[in-house]
């Protein structure tokens, strides 16, 4: 390990212990950056106070036990820990990262088991912008939990059952299975169900028929089953469409949609009842999780069998997570769904915790996608006031990125092949550079945007350090190195780097993808400068020199590159 964030808090934590003992061996030396050294420990400040000690006295104590230190150790104001690292160190430590296969990215022992339950768009309806961003950063988090040799099995939700397919199904007998067919493909989902909806509201016997097949299709009648197959069929095709065009890695083997835990709804319920964790409440079957109460201080129920008999988005869920940690023998379970979903999924995980379906030993995380927003503040949609059709949406960023790059002399191929990385990567990274749970405001002009914290400035950064030794005509896996350190610049940028290991960690522990983009952000930043100030391909550039920047482009391009590619970007050669 060669983060000096992770180096420095095992240093000061064998300090803390060889001063006050070993309990305080796992004490959080609270190392951050600073402004007046590169890092500062804070820890004094907290332990003066257990200690009842004056904490400069207490910082003294543990400066004076960092000797063999490579670096310098300064006590400041009222207890700071001003913490500068010699060069040679950071010199080395960069040489090290820069030989290591991956670049400084731990592995996970031993490796837990990730399920990752995202995208999940409902079929009898559009799927819409919200989706969008759960199956990016659903994507990223599978990406880089498989980066840190975690298994991941992704779960695609799919919303593929419940009354409405009785109409739906109905639906399509009327107009035929070939135009159904066709429309559903091209991703007109959502007139396919208000086409249906308004016979339903309006005509008697197409609503008995649908109820009927409601029926026949919950006893698994096998025509019935072959229409709801050709139904899905159509319109998994048109997910996938989306999903090839964002160049998410969800296949047809992720998908595990709600009808998938149909013959489990029984049981589950009876097991629920059996133990007692589910009750008969006003007819219905109830889980009241303690500690969830309602406006009216009565305890919230977890519905999981109406009063009618049929199974809702509780019952699918409580059968989900079961079979996720018995068969799936998940360690960890994200939910990656919108935040108004919040309060069902943590009774459905207090639920399943009293059933014994959720061990201790296992962990359910909702990862919270905010709402996104038009640029008037209110929920995303078109002018016209309906939900935009994704494609359309998708292609609109392709075009734009096209206009955008349209002078730089391409042939056709190539600027639509560059368009597409651009395009895509503008409206990924717009998602993964914010926390997932904030709201967002969709904009184009920001998202594709070539200056600031953006998809094609990160593209670009990457393809400008490619240029770089395409036109020093040096190859950057032929580049050897060693990393020494003289100017200023390079000192940052060395030590930034270093730093790469710990952040992919963070951003894979912590489910926030952000965390990644922000630290490649100052990567490209501190390139930046440091480029501008530090000539490389130059002539008179000591060759010593010029072999230790090559290697720092070098490395500073992997970086850019894995961390783009764990964030689901695609790294364009040329921009
Ligand atoms: N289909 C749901 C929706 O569009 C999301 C499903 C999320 N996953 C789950 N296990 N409930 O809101």
């Amino acid at each position: 390990m060669t983060d000096p964030q992770t180096v420095l808090t095992e240093r000061v934590q064998q300090a803390l212990a060889g001063a006050f003992g070993p309990e305080y061996a796992n004490a959080d030396p609270l190392i951050r950056p600073s402004q007046f050294a590169d890092f500062q420990a804070n820890v004094a400040m907290s332990l003066g106070k257990r200690l009842r000690r004056p904490p400069r006295e207490v910082a003294e104590e543990i400066a004076s036990r960092l000797a063999d230190f490579p670096g310098t150790v300064e006590v400041s104001g009222p207890g700071f820990l001003n913490i500068t690292l010699d060069s040679d160190w950071i010199a080395a430590q960069a040489s090290q990262t820069f030989e290591d296969e991956r670049i400084g990215v731990p592995t996970v022992t031993p490796p837990q088991t990730v399920v990752i339950d995202y995208s999940a768009p409902n079929a009898a309806k559009e799927m819409h912008v919200g989706h969008l961003r759960t199956t990016i950063v659903g994507d990223a988090l599978a990406r880089l939990n498989e980066h840190l040799g975690n298994t991941v099995i992704r779960q695609n939700h799919l919303g593929d059952w419940g009354t409405p397919f009785g109409m739906l199904i109905e639906h399509l007998l009327d107009i035929g299975e070939d135009s159904a067919v066709a429309q559903l493909e091209a991703g007109m989902g959502t007139e396919f169900y208000q086409a249906a909806r308004v016979k339903f509201d309006g005509d008697e016997s197409f609503k008995i028929r649908s109820r009927q097949r409601v029926t026949t299709l919950q006893g698994g009648d096998p025509e019935t089953m072959r229409l709801w197959h050709v139904f899905m069929d159509a319109t998994i095709s048109y997910f996938n469409k989306v999903y090839a065009m964002l160049g998410v890695t969800l296949t047809d083997d992720d998908i595990a949609g709600e009808s998938m835990y149909n013959p489990m709804l029984d049981k589950t319920c009876d097991d629920l009842e059996a133990m007692g964790v589910a009750v008969h409440s006003d007819g219905a079957l109830c889980v009241f999780p303690p500690g969830f109460t309602g406006s009216d201080d009565k305890p919230l129920p977890l519905i999981i069998r109406k009063s009618d008999g049929g199974y809702g988005y509780a019952s699918t869920d409580m059968a989900a997570i079961r079979y996720r940690t018995d068969d799936l023998k998940a360690d960890r379970i994200l939910y990656v769904v919108g935040a108004d979903q919040a309060l069902h999924f943590r009774m459905v995980f207090a639920a399943a915790r009293l059933a014994g379906w959720l061990p201790e030993t296992s962990s359910a995380e909702h990862v919270q996608i905010g709402m996104m927003l038009g640029k008037d503040g209110k929920r995303f949609k078109t002018r016209s006031g309906e939900s935009v059709k994704l494609t359309d949406l998708l292609d609109e960023a392709i075009e734009r990125a096209s206009a955008a790059i349209d002078d730089r002399g391409y042939d056709e191929d190539t600027k639509h092949e560059i368009a597409h990385a651009v395009g895509m990567g503008a409206v990924k990274y717009a998602d993964l550079s914010i926390s997932h749970d904030s709201e967002y405001v969709f904009d184009f002009d920001r998202m594709l945007g070539f200056t600031g914290n953006t998809g094609p400035y990160m593209q670009y950064a990457q393809a400008r350090i490619r240029s770089i030794f395409r036109k020093g005509g040096y190859d950057p896996r032929a580049v050897r190195g060693p990393i020494r350190i003289g100017e200023p610049a390079e000192r940052s940028l060395a030590l930034h780097l270093l730093g790469f290991g710990t952040v992919v960690e963070q951003a894979t522990m912590l489910n926030e993808p952000h965390r990644l983009a922000a630290y490649l952000f100052e990567t490209a930043s501190l390139f930046s400068t440091f480029f501008e100030e530090c000539p490389v391909v130059k002539e008179g550039v000591d060759p010593d020199v010029r072999a230790s920047r090559l290697a720092l482009c070098a490395l500073t391009l992997r970086v850019l590159e894995t961390g783009l590619s764990l964030l689901g970007v695609a790294t364009p050669e040329r921009m």
